[in-house]
C-alpha cells in the first residue's frame, strides 16, 4: 500500500469531520455555519419571503409578480412568481452589457485538439445569440415553438439554447451520445420544428459522424421543417435541400441583424424539455419554466460554488445532461461569470488532460463526476504531478453517491488536503442543487451530500410515509414546492402525477433511497425504482429491455444494474431467445450493437447473459432482487424463492453464471 492509501484509510476510519477552510471565508457569500442555519430556518418559517427576496436580488424582471408561489403538491399543480415576465438570455447577456461586462470573459471553450480554444465575451457572446436568434426567426420558429438540438459540446450549443430563450422556443437538448431512433423518439414527442445539428463529433482522437443520425432521425419526423448543420469536422455530408442549411451560411447571411430583441416571457412559460430515464415506458420530457428555473440555478451556483467575478468555473459534464445545462450555461452565465466548456474527454490523449486545463486556464471551481474521479484514481498521482493546480479553490461532484475512497482521493490529490468538496445531489427534475455542502461553511463528512440547501425541505419517510428515524433507511421527498422543480412531463400531467406524487401523496418523490443521520447529514444509496445509474448516467432498464425485445432472435429480456468499480453501476442483461434460435458469442455481439443503435454506447450491455427462464411469480412479475445478486455474484441468501412460478430457474442462472466464466 502507498502512502496515500494508508493516508486515506486512517482519514477514513477517524469518522472527523472535514472542516471548511479558514481562508477565503471572510469574502464567501456564505462564511459560516451559523449563517446557513439562520437563512434554513427562515426559508422555512417564510418560503415567500425567502423566494421572493432571492428572486429579486439575482435576476431581472421586466414585470414584477403578483403572487409568489400558488402551489398544490396533492394536484400537483406549482407556480412560481405568476405575473412576472423577464427573458432568460436578457438575464445572461443583456443586464452584463449594462454592467460593464461587455468584455468580461463569459466563455471558455476548449475543442478537443489542444490548440483549439474559443473565447466569447459577454458582448461577443451577445451578438453571435442575437444572429442565431435572428436565424432561428427567419426559419419559422415562433414563441412556444420546439427546436431539438443534437450538438456536440461546441460554442454553438450554448449560443443556440440561449437564442431560443431570447425568442421565447423551448429548447430540448439531445446528448449528441443517443442513437438516431433516440433522437427521433425525443423529437416526434415534443414535435420541435427546427433541429439543430452537426457533421460530426470529435471524440477521443476520433472523428464520428453525427449528421447521419440526424437524417435517419428526420425520415419519420413530420413535425420537422428545417435542419441547421454546424461544420465541426468539415466532413462532406449530405444536405436535404429545402430543408438542410449551413449554421455558417445562415448565421453570414444578409439581413441577419447582430441584435434581437430580448421577447417577455411569462414566469411560468416553458423554458426548456430534457428527457430524462424512468422506471417504466420511454423517457420522459422533464418541463421546466423561466422564471422559477432561473432563479433556483442562479441560486444554487452562487450558494453552492460560492462564485466571485474572478472566477473561473469549470463544470466537465455535458450540456447534454441537467447538469450542464444549470451549471455550464444558465448558473454562470446568469450571474455573469466565466465558464469553462470543454469538447473531449478526460482521458485523451492522457489521463492528465483535466489537471492540464486547470493549469492552461486557472480553473478556481472544478466540478465533476465520481465516475471521473475513479476513473482517473487508477492512473495514481503521477497524471497530477508537476501540474500547477494552485488556482483551485472548490471542488465538486454530481451523479451518483461518491464512495468516500474517491472522496479522499480527490481531496488529497486534486485538492491538497485543503479544498472542500461540494458532493451535490439532485436531478434533472429538481433543476438545481437540493442536497450539498456550502463550501464555506459545513464540515464534511466523505460520502455525504450533507444538508438541504435553503427552501429545500428534504425528509426521510419509511414505507408507511412516516419519517424515518436517524439512519433508518427510506424514501427521499422534498416537502414543499421550491422554484426549480419540474412542472410537468411534456405532453403527459398523469405520468407527471403517478411518478412524482402519487408515492407521498402531498410531497415530491425523488426515487432515492436515502438516510439521515443523527447530525441531520443526507446519505444518498442510490435509486429505488428500476432505473441504474451507470457512468452518472440514468437509464431505465426497462428501455435497456425494450431495445433488446425488439431484436428479432429475442423473446425476453430483463436488465439489472451491477456494480461496477469504475461506473459505479454496470449494465446486466438477462436474455431469453426465442425457440431454436442457438446462443452464440456472435449473437452476444450483435445484441450489443443493437442497444447501440436502438438507444446510443452508453446502454450498451456489459455482459449480456443467456437465460432459459426468468424468475417470475406465478403473476408473472420478474423477481429483480434475484438477479441482482446473481448479477453481483453473490449466490447466498435469495430470500424467499417460494412465490416463483418456477424456483428452479435459479439454479439455472447461477449454473450459466458459472459456466460462462
Ligand atoms: C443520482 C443529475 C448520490 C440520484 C444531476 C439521482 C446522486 C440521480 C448525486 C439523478 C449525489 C445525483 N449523490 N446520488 N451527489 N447526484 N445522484 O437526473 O440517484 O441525471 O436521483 O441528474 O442521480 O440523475 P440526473
Amino acid at each position: 500500500m502507498s502512502d496515500v492509501d494508508d493516508k486515506i484509510t486512517s482519514l477514513l476510519s477517524e469518522k472527523r469531520l472535514f472542516e471548511p477552510p479558514l481562508e477565503g471565508r471572510e469574502a464567501a457569500v456564505v462564511g459560516s455555519l451559523q449563517s446557513y442555519e439562520e437563512s434554513y430556518r427562515r426559508s422555512m418559517e417564510d418560503p415567500e419571503g425567502y423566494w421572493a427576496q432571492r428572486a429579486n436580488e439575482l435576476v431581472s424582471w421586466f414585470q414584477p409578480w403578483h403572487t409568489v408561489l400558488d402551489a398544490d403538491l396533492y394536484q400537483p399543480e406549482v407556480r412560481w412568481f405568476d405575473g412576472a415576465t423577464l427573458n432568460v438570455s436578457y438575464n445572461c447577456l443583456d443586464r452584463h452589457l449594462k454592467n460593464g461586462k461587455r468584455d468580461k470573459l463569459a466563455i471558455i471553450w476548449q475543442g478537443e485538439p489542444e490548440e483549439e480554444v474559443r473565447t466569447f465575451t459577454y458582448g461577443e457572446l451577445y451578438e453571435q445569440v442575437c444572429r442565431c436568434a435572428n436565424v432561428l426567426k427567419k426559419m419559422g420558429v415562433r414563441k412556444g415553438d420546439r427546436v431539438s438540438v443534437y450538438l456536440p459540446m461546441i460554442p454553438e450549443l450554448a449560443i443556440t439554447l440561449l437564442a431560443c430563450t431570447r425568442i421565447g422556443a423551448i429548447h430540448s437538448v439531445v446528448f449528441a451520445g443517443f442513437s438516431a431512433m433516440s433522437l427521433q423518439n425525443r423529437i416526434q414527442d415534443c414535435e420541435a420544428k427546427v433541429l439543430v445539428t452537426a457533421d460530426a463529433v470529435l471524440r477521443a482522437g476520433k472523428v464520428i459522424p453525427l449528421k447521419p443520425n440526424a437524417d435517419e432521425a428526420l425520415e419519420q419526423c413530420d413535425s420537422i421543417e428545417q435542419c441547421l448543420v454546424v461544420r465541426r469536422a468539415g466532413l462532406t455530408v449530405r444536405m436535404q435541400s429545402g430543408r438542410d442549411s449551413w449554421w455558417h451560411e445562415a448565421m453570414a447571411a444578409d439581413g441577419i441583424s447582430p441584435t434581437c430583441e430580448p421577447e417577455p416571457m411569462d414566469a411560468e412559460d416553458t423554458l426548456f424539455i430534457l428527457y430524462t430515464s424512468g422506471s417504466t415506458g420511454k423517457p420522459k420530457g422533464v418541463v421546466h419554466t423561466t422564471g422559477g428555473y432561473l432563479t433556483y440555478a442562479l441560486h444554487t451556483t452562487q450558494w453552492v460554488f460560492d462564485l466571485r467575478d474572478e472566477d473561473i468555473h469549470w463544470c466537465t459534464a455535458d450540456i447534454g445532461w441537467i447538469t450542464g445545462h444549470t451549471y455550464i450555461l444558465y448558473g454562470p452565465l446568469g450571474l455573469g461569470k466565466t465558464s469553462v466548456m470543454f469538447e473531449g474527454v478526460p482521458t485523451y490523449p492522457g489521463p492528465d488532460r483535466f489537471w492540464q486545463l486547470v493549469e492552461k486556464f486557472r480553473v478556481t471551481i472544478f466540478y465533476t463526476a465520481p465516475t471521473v474521479i475513479r476513473a482517473l484514481m487508477r492512473y495514481g498521482d503521477q497524471p497530477l504531478r508537476g501540474k500547477d493546480l494552485s488556482s483551485l479553490r472548490i471542488l465538486g461532484s454530481v451523479g451518483e453517491p461518491i464512495n468516500p475512497e474517491a472522496w479522499m482521493w480527490y481531496h488529497l490529490h486534486v485538492g491538497g488536503g485543503r479544498l472542500p468538496i461540494v458532493d451535490t445531489w439532485w436531478q434533472t427534475e429538481t433543476g438545481g442543487i437540493m442536497i450539498s455542502p456550502l463550501p464555506y461553511a459545513t464540515p464534511l463528512k466523505p460520502g455525504s451530500a450533507t444538508r438541504p440547501l435553503p427552501g429545500v425541505d428534504a425528509a426521510i419517510l419509511n414505507e408507511e410515509g412516516k419519517p424515518a428515524q436517524p439512519n433508518e433507511g427510506g424514501h427521499l421527498v422534498i416537502r414543499r414546492p421550491w422554484p426549480g422543480m419540474l412542472r410537468g412531463v411534456f405532453g403527459d400531467p398523469e405520468r407527471y402525477r403517478t411518478t412524482y406524487f402519487e408515492g407521498f401523496p402531498g410531497f415530491y418523490d425523488a426515487g432515492d433511497g436515502a438516510r439521515c443521520d443523527e447530525d441531520g447529514y443526507f446519505w444518498i444509496m442510490g435509486r429505488l425504482d428500476d432505473v441504474i445509474n451507470v457512468s452518472g448516467h440514468r437509464l431505465g432498464t426497462a428501455e435497456i429491455e425494450s431495445a433488446l425485445v425488439s431484436h428479432p432472435h429475442v423473446s425476453e429480456a430483463a436488465v439489472v444494474g451491477m456494480p461496477h468499480p469504475i461506473k459505479g453501476q454496470a449494465v446486466y442483461a438477462f436474455v431469453t431467445l426465442n425457440a431454436g434460435v442457438e446462443e452464440t458469442t456472435e449473437l452476444l455481439a450483435e445484441l450489443r450493437v443493437h442497444v447501440r443503435t436502438e438507444i446510443g454506447p452508453i446502454a450498451s450491455p456489459d455482459v449480456i447473459q443467456y437465460a432459459p427462464g426468468l424468475p417470475k411469480t406465478r403473476s408473472g412479475k420478474i423477481m429483480r432482487r434475484i438477479l441482482r445478486k446473481i448479477a453481483a455474484d453473490d449466490f447466498s441468501d435469495f430470500g424467499d424463492i417460494s412465490t416463483l412460478a418456477d424456483p428452479g430457474v435459479v439454479d439455472d442462472l447461477i449454473k450459466g453464471k458459472e459456466a460462462s466464466g
